[in-house]
């Protein structure tokens, strides 16, 4: 199966624009699974609940979500992008998981970055593993988290352990580090992860965020199969086989999962 991340710059607020960008971008991408950056269609730096409020939506009626089905129905591609939910006056930085004629399901950010904390609910789904479909008709399992959920190994480690071959990582990065760990969090984990970032900057009063693009696709050794540079507005691509990351056999005497020691672990919870 083929993956796309779409890298671009949403424009702070032009929702309407954002959207036929994506919509465009998505027609553009030729894959099985579409990533697209977090909160592709508000832009993301919001101090304010209010600021963003009219700018959300729901998952199951929101305008960008009726866009963004229509381009996977018509396409075959299963597309996860970020997104504001609105869920009666409760805000998530949420995950909209669409896959063609299927209803769609939600990943709400669980770790929360620097001002998100003033505007939106921490997210309640927990890590989730979708079942999906390459257009071949080949069943691949789907996690996904959120840009700054990298940050907390235990995300990625919880999706893995869910089952997942793929996870998708909309985010707005703005911490450098993000790129070169990546890498490891699909290795210690044997997984792909498809990591869709944007570039550009928004500044709110005297504070500028900039994106530090450099979105990434990584397969279970570790390796980078494909990546963008910092400020291209680019869709970058990798062909993967999704069950090469179900053997996480290391030597004929180790197993990742098999190995692992989770009553030495009660310190993590
Ligand atoms: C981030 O979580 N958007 C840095």
């Amino acid at each position: 199966m083929r993956i796309a991340c779409i890298q671009f710059a949403p424009v702070h607020k032009s929702v309407d624009e954002n959207r036929e960008r994506a919509v465009s971008l998505c027609e553009d991408a030729d894959a099985d699974l579409i990533v697209l950056p977090e909160l592709f269609s508000t832009g993301y730096f919001f101090i304010e609940r209010g600021d963003l409020l009219p700018h959300s939506e729901g998952i199951a009626d929101g305008e960008s979500m009726r866009m963004l089905q229509a381009v996977a129905d018509d396409s075959g591609a299963a597309i996860v992008t970020g997104f504001a939910e609105r869920d009666g006056d409760r805000l998530y930085n949420s995950a909209a998981i669409i896959r063609p004629n299927k209803p769609r399901d939600v990943y709400r950010k669980s770790h929360l970055f620097y001002r998100e904390k003033d505007v939106f609910m921490a997210g309640d789904t927990g890590f989730r593993v979708f079942d999906c479909q390459d257009r071949k008709g080949e069943e691949y399992r789907l996690g996904v988290m959120i840009c700054f959920d990298w940050y907390f190994p235990e995300a990625t480690r919880a999706l893995a352990l869910a089952g997942a071959d793929v996870i998708a990582h909309p985010s707005n990065l703005v911490r450098k580090d993000c790129p070169r760990s990546m890498p490891i969090r699909a290795l210690e984990n044997h997984v792909f992860t498809a990591t869709a970032n944007r570039t550009g900057a928004e500044t709110v009063g005297d504070e500028t965020l900039t994106f530090i693009g450099q979105s990434l696709i990584c397969d279970p050794g570790g390796e980078v199969l494909a990546s963008a540079g910092k400020d291209e507005e680019t869709i970058v691509y990798a062909d993967i086989d999704p069950a090469s990351a179900r053997d996480r056999q290391i030597t004929a005497t180790n197993d990742l999962f098999g190995d692992r020691r989770p009553e030495l672990y009660s310190a993590l919870h």
